[in-house]
C-alpha cells in the first residue's frame, strides 16, 4: 500500500530519471513484459542498452528463478521498445505497489502501451497446454488493489473506471494478426490469484462459475496500474497446463516451464507480429 505518497512518487520519478541519462534521445513508447516463454523475444531486438534492475535506483529486485531482472532497450520490427526481463510478484513478499512501481515508471517516461505476457492455468473448454490466449478482462476483487492507500493524482483518480481495462482495439488487432499467422489464439477473461500456491479444485470450480477462463499470479495489478495511468493495454496468457481440478494430474512449476517452453515460439512470434503492426 502506499503510505507515503511524496516518497512513493520520488522513488517513481528518480527510477525514470536514471532510464532517462542512460538511453538514447528517442524513448520507445512500447512495453512489453516478457512472461515466461518469451525470453527469446529480447534475442529478436537490436539491442541498445541493458540495465539490471538492481542498478535501477528505487526498482525491486526479482527473486524468482528463470525471472532475470533487467530492463532492455532495443528496437523489434522498427519500433523502439522497452522488455522488462523479469517482473515483480506479490507472492515474493512485496507489496502490490512496489511490484508495479516499473508501469508507473514507464508511464512516466513517456510509454503509450503495455504489453503483457504470463503463464497461466486454462479453466477453459477447448483449451489445451502450450496454446495461447487474448485476455479481453479479469477478475481481481480477491485481492487487494496495487492502487490502495494515498492516490497519486499525477497519474490517475481515485476511482479508476475498469469498464475497458484492456484496450479493444487493440485486442482485436492482436486476434487478427494471429488469424493471420495461423497461430491458436483464444479470447478470455483472466482471474488474478496471489500464489504461490496453485489453486485448489473448489477454488477453480468456483472462478470458472464467476466466468474466468485462466488463472495466474501476475499481470493483473500491472494492468490496472497502467490503466489508471493512461496506457493502452495487451495482455497474453500461454496456458501451460490445465488448472487444478480440470485436469487430474497434479500441478508443477516443471510442467508449466515445458509447456511455456512449447508455446515460445508461437509466443514470440505473436508478440513479434503484434508490435510489427501496431
Ligand atoms: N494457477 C496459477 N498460476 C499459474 C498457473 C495456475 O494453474 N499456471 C501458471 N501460472
Amino acid at each position: 500500500m502506499i503510505e507515503n505518497k511524496d516518497a512513493f512518487t520520488d522513488r517513481i520519478h528518480s527510477a525514470a530519471q536514471f532510464i532517462k541519462s542512460r538511453i538514447g534521445q528517442v524513448i520507445p513508447e512500447i512495453c512489453v513484459v516478457l512472461g515466461s516463454g518469451l525470453a527469446p523475444l529480447a534475442e529478436q531486438c537490436v539491442i541498445e542498452t541493458v540495465l539490471p534492475y538492481s542498478e535501477i535506483p528505487g526498482f525491486p529486485v526479482s527473486t524468482v528463478p528463470g525471472h532475470e531482472g533487467r530492463l532492455i532497450v532495443g528496437s523489434l520490427e522498427g519500433k523502439k521498445i522497452f522488455m522488462m526481463s523479469g517482473r515483480f510478484h506479490f507472492y515474493e513478499g512485496y507489496d502490490s505497489s512496489v511490484c508495479t512501481l516499473y508501469v508507473r515508471v514507464m508511464a512516466v517516461l513517456g510509454v503509450k502501451t503495455l504489453v503483457l505476457t504470463n503463464a497461466a492455468g486454462g479453466l477453459g473448454d477447448g483449451m489445451n497446454p502450450a496454446e495461447l490466449m487474448a485476455i479481453e478482462d479479469h477478475i481481481s476483487f480477491l485481492c487487494d488493489s496495487p492502487l490502495r492507500g494515498a492516490n497519486l493524482d499525477e497519474f490517475g483518480p481515485r476511482f479508476p473506471d475498469q469498464s475497458c481495462v484492456y484496450d479493444r482495439e487493440y485486442l482485436e488487432l492482436l486476434l487478427s494478426v494471429a488469424a493471420d499467422a495461423s497461430i491458436k489464439l483464444h479470447k478470455g477473461v483472466y482471474a488474478y490469484t496471489k500464489g504461490p500456491q496453485y489453486e485448489t479444485p473448489a477454488e477453480i470450480r468456483a472462478l470458472k462459475m464467476l466466468g474466468a477462463s485462466a488463472v495466474g499470479m501476475s499481470t493483473v495489478p500491472e494492468a490496472i496500474v497502467a490503466a489508471h495511468s493512461g496506457l493502452r493495454v495487451v495482455a497474453v496468457s500461454c496456458i501451460t497446463n490445465m488448472a487444478a481440478g480440470i485436469s487430474k494430474e497434479p500441478l508443477s512449476h516443471a510442467e508449466v516451464m515445458v509447456n511455456a517452453g512449447k508455446a515460445s515460439s508461437s509466443s514470440c512470434e505473436l508478440v513479434r507480429r503484434f508490435i510489427a503492426a501496431l
